[in-house]
């Protein structure tokens, strides 16, 4: 199966790797939005313009799922057009969400995410529907995912920079969801900050979520393309995109360029249904 995945960098790579762990015959088409990094800083509706866009190019690629492997745009654009999905849309907030309310004992639940993403309060917003009396805390982490894409996962600063930020978690939770794709590159800092807690990488119970889904609808997870292969997109010149590539998923490729500016956004409305092919 083909399926499309993107994030505004690197940090879709995090939710890949258990995913192609479970299904190593999946073709993955990525792209990193670097022209648009961080996220964090866009409006709702310049994110929307600028995912429909990635969704249209995706559309075209003939993608039979897509992955929403960053959680802003999961939380800010996903929910209005899921709806309208093309082919199966995945984000990555629910499945972190379940698998944090079945760990929890129920002190409370942390989030740690970039700014937007905690200041839309999806994540509260979510679990208090499942259970209203847990407590949750959504924790701005707004230079980490900079420190991330320029590979600063092991420094020093790293560490005390998590450390700061999740000074005000402690003692008022037991399970904390790394609610950004580029926190799982510095799990073991947030591990080290909050020895207490159980940390959660969503990638995880989605990559589960995922298989599940096809599984009961008989889809087929199996690469048609022989050999099987991955397309990595950048939409400006990124080389430590391809870097990445290679530490985490091992891929070996030159990464192509994406010119957003010419492509038209998806209009939700525009194709409503979506089959799935075997
Ligand atoms: N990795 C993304 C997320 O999960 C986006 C981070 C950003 O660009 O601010 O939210």
């Amino acid at each position: 199966m083909k399926i499309g995945a993107f994030d505004s960098g690197i940090g879709g790579f995090s939710v890949l790797q258990p995913l192609l762990r479970e299904i190593p015959d999946l073709s993955i088409v990525y792209v990193a939005d670097t022209a648009h990094v961080p996220y964090s800083g866009k409006t709702p509706e310049e994110l929307q313009i600028l995912i429909r866009k990635i969704l249209r190019f995706f559309l075209d690629s003939k993608v039979e799922a897509v992955i929403f492997a960053c959680n802003t745009s999961s939380a800010l654009v996903l929910p209005q057009i899921l709806p309208y999905s093309f082919v199966p849309f995945f984000g990555v907030i629910e499945p972190g969400i379940q698998m944090a309310l079945t760990i929890t004992k129920g002190k409370g639940i942390g989030i740690a995410a970039n700014e937007v993403t905690a200041k839309s309060g999806t994540f509260k917003k979510m679990i208090h529907e499942k259970n209203p009396t847990i407590p949750v805390f959504e924790q701005s982490c707004p230079e980490l995912v900079s420190l991330v894409e320029k590979g600063e996962t092991s420094s020093p600063k790293a560490s005390s920079i998590v450390k700061k930020y999740m000074e005000p978690l402690q003692g008022k939770i037991d399970t904390l969801i790394l609610g950004c794709t580029h926190f799982p590159f510095l799990r073991k800092q947030f591990e080290e900050s909050l020895p207490d807690c159980a940390v959660i990488d969503p990638a995880y119970p989605l990559a589960q979520h995922f298989m599940k889904y096809f599984n009961d609808h008989q889809g087929d997870l199996n690469s048609k393309e022989s050999p099987k292969k991955h397309d990595l997109f950048t939409t400006a010149q990124s080389p430590h995109v391809e870097e990445w590539a290679k530490k985490v998923l091992g891929w070996d490729l030159t990464a192509k360029l994406l010119d957003l500016t010419r492509i038209n956004p998806w209009v939700p409305e525009e194709v409503s249904s979506y089959e799935i092919t075997s």
